[in-house]
């Protein structure tokens, strides 16, 4: 069952009924100032970060799942009916619902008794605030009078104080109110120079800035006071709950359209520039009025919209493909890149599910990110990664996560993950392939932000590597740490405390538990310093990483190895995890995708019998789950992974995050049509026509799908924040299509299915666009390359000289 259609040309997926399964989202804002909102115009907006910075209010965990957001509310004039054009809160039933999310925009509308009213929200280029621009027609034969209601909840900016501290929250806030300007600037008194505000283009009729006043006492969001009466009270909050909402009037004759342009910006003014006049409280607005006038003028408003287009048409326009499969064409083309964007913008902070004030943006998290953004826009890359870089450790490990805003590291939810480390190595390698940029290698970069620590970035990459060779376990195995990349495989923890944080409670020091995954990417990591040393020039320290990868394949070969597929692990007691001895969790996702994707076992058929038992013991219709049997109970030395009901999260869920790793392995296999089957089972387009099994968005991939032990297989939870995006993007567009960037060139290496008789691509790469034809005149996967007309040898496109703006790639596959 379907809840609307894809609408490829204009790059939008549209909602054609507002009860979808679970709202169904979109992300407004790239550079500093953003937004969620729902298809029932849900959500909220902050500036940089979800949690310090949050200009209006959200309820999470509500009743509905979601309610409060982006409200506008019409009245009938004449018999008093009122409704919301978004469908909620009002809930009315609408004639024609549509909501069109796209690329960084969200149209909202319906029709209802003869009114047509649809909103486009979006938040310019450069700017922050959000503009929602409404136009209201009367399909009517006769006129009507139609009350417009806005209406917003300001946030008191900390998140988490605002949702807790009421003893004080309650008596702080205060606003300002000008002609159609409401500012919400509680705490600008004392230490904030920032301060939110809500315009509006109309005349306004009234206004309203104290929620109780607008709602009426006992009242939802549902049907508010002011609306169902037709009049604003002009409230002025002083302490409770700062809201904002226009009252409009509009007389519209039949067939006759008028647009309200409203705003909601965030603004912050210099510190000694804060009031005006000085030593009064009230707000300088010298340096916001202009945005406000600018914006509130229509043809700013859609000159704004338009610029939005073309930055989001050139974004995509580094990498189109057309396939003779259509959710590969969607998917690549638009939507995971527009994924891409969200989760390298906002890591894991802010969604439907992550909540804006638990997490910060994740080390390993971030570094990964960059794999699916890196071609899109390199300089953010670069100036994330040295971000990054900035919070290692002087041990070259890591902290988890660091907060946007501050950008220093914290360990809010734990340390010594000993996977961390790595993903830097994997992000500059997949920066210095996209880029040639090798300069970002010479950098200085602090350790922990302290001053005068700074190294060059490839020192912080050689301690990473160097972190792992200080901390081998009994089998020369890297010890795990408190988790490797499964955050709830927590071998030292041994938490038997209701209610403690398995991330961030005390852990044995742990010089047993080993992780195979960790020597996996070891390895991956490992290659990749040497190819960077040996390109820097240093032909004998790339030596040295080589015999440590190739001592650590050993280890893995050795003790690693279960007869038919990868260990997981030993733990605290050097007991096997992932092993036919297991009673349960006798294989995992991981170390298979993992070891076979670094390289591991190519050539002496562990890779392929891995790869078998994956496919006979973990693949389901609905992807393939982390790992089998689920753990049927709580096992105190495995930690959260065994506090899952089985078949949720890491407990033989679908985690979609590891299932391109397999997609990958399998394509260095050679196996397309394998590699393809895995990628269409999660491929959310895929997935549209069982929307009501999947129910999260059909357009973005979540995180988990409930596994085969889950009463509730196949059902999505977790949208769109997860290293999922990153990774199908980058195992789509340079496994499977195989068009790879690389030190010395763009590598065509396609492993696509059987039946393909081939593909086109358009990839940008250094400054030159590639026009690619693969064509199968065979079976197998040997490509053959001619470029602008003349045969190359090999599989790797030279780097075309400076000035070269086209070239012509046709790739003949047999
Ligand atoms: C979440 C975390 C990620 C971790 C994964 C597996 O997605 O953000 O860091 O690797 O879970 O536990
Ligand atoms: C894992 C989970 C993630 C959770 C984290 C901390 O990464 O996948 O959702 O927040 O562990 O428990």
């Amino acid at each position: 069952m379907r809840y609307g259609y894809f609408d490829d040309g204009n790059r939008e997926y549209v909602i054609t009924r507002p009860d979808t399964p679970l709202p169904w989202i979109n992300y407004l804002g790239c550079q500093a100032f953003y937004g969620l909102i729902s298809n029932t115009a849900g959500g909220y907006s902050f500036y940089r970060d979800a949690r310090l910075r949050r200009v209006t209010r959200y309820r999470y965990n509500n009743v509905p799942f979601d309610l409060g957001g982006r409200y506008i509310y019409l009245r009938d004039e004449e018999c008093g009916d009122f409704w919301s054009p978004s469908w909620q809160p009002v809930c009315r039933e609408l004639e024609e619902y549509q909501c069109r999310h796209g690329m960084g925009y969200s149209i909202i509308g319906a029709g209802y008794q003869g009114i047509e009213a649809r909103t486009r929200y979006f938040v310019p280029l450069d700017e922050n605030l959000e503009i929602w621009q409404l136009s209201v027609t009367n399909h009517r034969t006769s006129p009507a009078a139609i009350s417009v209601f806005s209406s917003v909840e300001f946030c008191l900016w900390d998140a988490q104080d605002d949702a807790t501290n009421f003893q004080r929250n309650f008596s702080i806030g205060e606003v300002e109110v000008e002609p159609g300007i409401i500012y919400h600037k509680t705490e600008y008194r004392e230490r904030r120079n920032h301060f939110a505000y809500f315009a509006c283009s109309a005349r306004v009729a009234g206004f309203d800035t104290q929620r109780e006043a607008f709602l009426g006492p006992y009242r939802g969001w549902d049907r508010p006071a002011a609306v169902e009466r037709g009049a604003a009270s002009n409230s002025i909050a002083h302490g409770w709950v700062p809201i904002g909402s226009h009252h409009v009037k509009l007389l519209l004759d039949p067939g006759e359209t008028r647009q309200i342009i409203f705003l909601l910006g965030y603004h912050e003014n210099p510190v000694e520039r804060k009031f005006d006049p000085s030593g009064s409280q009230s707000i300088y607005k010298g340096t916001v009025r202009p945005v406000i006038a600018k914006y509130l003028e229509p043809a700013q408003a859609e000159a704004a919209f338009q610029a939005l287009r073309s930055y989001w048409c050139d974004l995509l326009g580094t990498c189109q493909v057309e396939t003779p499969d259509e959710h590969t064409n969607r998917m690549v083309n638009i939507w995971n890149p527009c994924q891409c964007m969200a989760t390298f913008n906002v890591s894991r902070a802010a969604s439907f599910y992550e909540s804006g004030i638990g997490r910060g943006l994740g080390f390993r998290d971030s570094n990964q990110d960059l794999l699916g953004f890196v071609h899109m826009m390199p300089a953010r890359a670069r100036e994330r990664i040295l971000d990054l870089a900035a919070t290692q450790l002087p041990t070259g490990g890591a902290y988890h996560q660091y907060q946007p805003l501050t950008k220093r590291g914290n360990d809010d939810i734990g340390g010594n993950f000993n996977d961390d480390p790595h993903w830097l190595i994997v992000g500059v390698a997949a920066y210095l392939k996209e880029t040639g940029d090798w300069s970002i290698l010479d950098e200085p970069v602090p350790y922990d932000n302290q001053p005068s620590s700074e190294q060059p970035l490839y020192e912080h990459l050689q301690r990473s590597f160097r972190y792992t060779l200080e901390r081998l376990g009994p089998h020369g195995l890297p010890l795990i740490g408190r988790a490797d990349w499964n955050d709830c495989l927590n071998l030292n923890c041994f938490s038997d405390t209701p209610g403690q944080s398995f991330q961030t409670t005390t852990n044995k020091e742990g010089k047993v538990a080993e992780s195979v995954f960790i020597a996996a990417l070891f390895v991956l990591a490992g290659r990749e310093l040497a190819a960077i040393a040996e390109h820097r020039g240093l032909p004998q320290e790339a030596a040295a990483y080589l015999s440590e990868v190739a001592r650590m394949e050993q280890a893995v070969c050795d003790h690693g190895w279960d007869g038919k597929w990868f260990l997981r692990a030993y733990d605290d007691f050097g007991r096997k995890v992932g092993s036919k001895e297991c009673e349960e969790g006798k294989i995992f996702i991981e170390p298979q995708g993992f070891a076979v994707l670094a390289g591991i076992g190519l050539e002496d058929g562990r890779a392929a019998a891995a790869l078998d038992s994956v496919r006979a013991l973990l693949a389901t219709e609905h992807g393939i789950v982390l790992q089998q049997p689920a753990y049927s109970r709580y096992y105190l030395h495995l930690g959260e992974i065994s506090s899952y009901p089985p078949g949720y999260k890491e407990n033989a869920g679908i985690f979609c995050h590891n299932n391109p790793w397999v997609m990958i392995a399998e394509a260095r296999l050679g196996n397309g049509d394998r590699a393809h089957d895995y990628y269409l089972r999660i491929n959310p387009s895929a997935r549209e026509p069982i929307s009501e099994v999947h129910r999260c968005e059909p357009y973005v991939y979540p995180q988990m799908i409930a596994g085969r032990d889950a009463p509730t297989h196949g059902e999505a939870k977790n949208s769109w924040l997860t290293g999922t995006a990153a990774w199908n993007y980058y195992a789509i567009t340079q496994w499977i299509l195989g068009i790879r960037p690389s030190y010395k060139g763009l590598e065509i290496a396609p492993v696509i299915p059987a039946s393909w008789s081939g593909f086109c691509a358009k990839r940008k790469f250094r400054g030159t666009t590639y026009h690619i034809a693969v064509k199968r005149t065979g079976p197998g996967n040997r490509v053959s390359l001619v470029v602008d007309g003349v045969p190359v040898t090999g599989n790797v496109v030279p780097l075309a000289d400076g000035g070269v703006t086209d070239v012509s790639v046709e790739a003949a596959l047999s």
